[in-house]
């Protein structure tokens, strides 16, 4: 970033109908310092409108179906996939169950077109409720974002 009192302008946009999810974007969150100004936003809370205000958005969802993104999250793909915004770093992350032949489905459909259609840093995908062994692996994508935006992580 050119201004040294610059604070890149994170979003975390997620969606939860059981909470696994809505708790991964919460330690992703806490994951990060005050180097960046982290907001944490359910889909219906932010309007989409608000895309072009940050230099990062992180995308959080379960997957429903079969592998499939849930419905409310749709106009956010389509926001993201026309937003003509290749310089944005994004980020595709959520929860899943194994059993299903599609694991985290949702966020494979998210990190396909967003490798396409924006700066791409990092995917991750965790069983369920988040354990204690994915706090390193929250921190880890807190790090390459941190990266892409060139701050270095503590
Ligand atoms: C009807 C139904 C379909 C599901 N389909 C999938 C699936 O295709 N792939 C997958 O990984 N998880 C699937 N799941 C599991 C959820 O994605 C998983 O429980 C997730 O952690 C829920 O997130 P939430 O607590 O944030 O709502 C399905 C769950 C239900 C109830």
């Amino acid at each position: 970033m050119d201004s040294t009192n610059y604070r890149p302008r994170i979003a975390i946009v997620y969606t939860s109908v059981t909470g696994n999810t809505e708790e991964l974007s919460r330690i992703i969150g806490s994951c990060f310092s005050d180097e960046v100004n982290v907001s944490l936003f359910r889909i219906a809370e932010f309007p989409l409108s608000w895309l072009c205000s940050y230099d990062a958005v992180m995308v959080g969802t379960y997957t429903w179906g079969n592998g499939n993104v849930p419905t409310e999250m749709h106009s956010l793909y389509s926001a993201l996939e026309t937003a003509a915004r290749k310089e944005l770093i994004t980020a595709a992350f959520g929860t899943g169950d194994s059993f299903y032949p599609d694991y985290c489905g949702a966020v494979d459909r998210f990190r396909d077109m967003l490798h396409v259609r924006t700066d791409l840093a990092v995917t991750l995908k965790v069983e369920l409720m988040p354990q204690e062994r994915d706090w390193d692996r929250c921190r880890k994508l807190a790090e390459l974002i941190l990266a892409r935006l060139k701050i270095n992580a503590q």
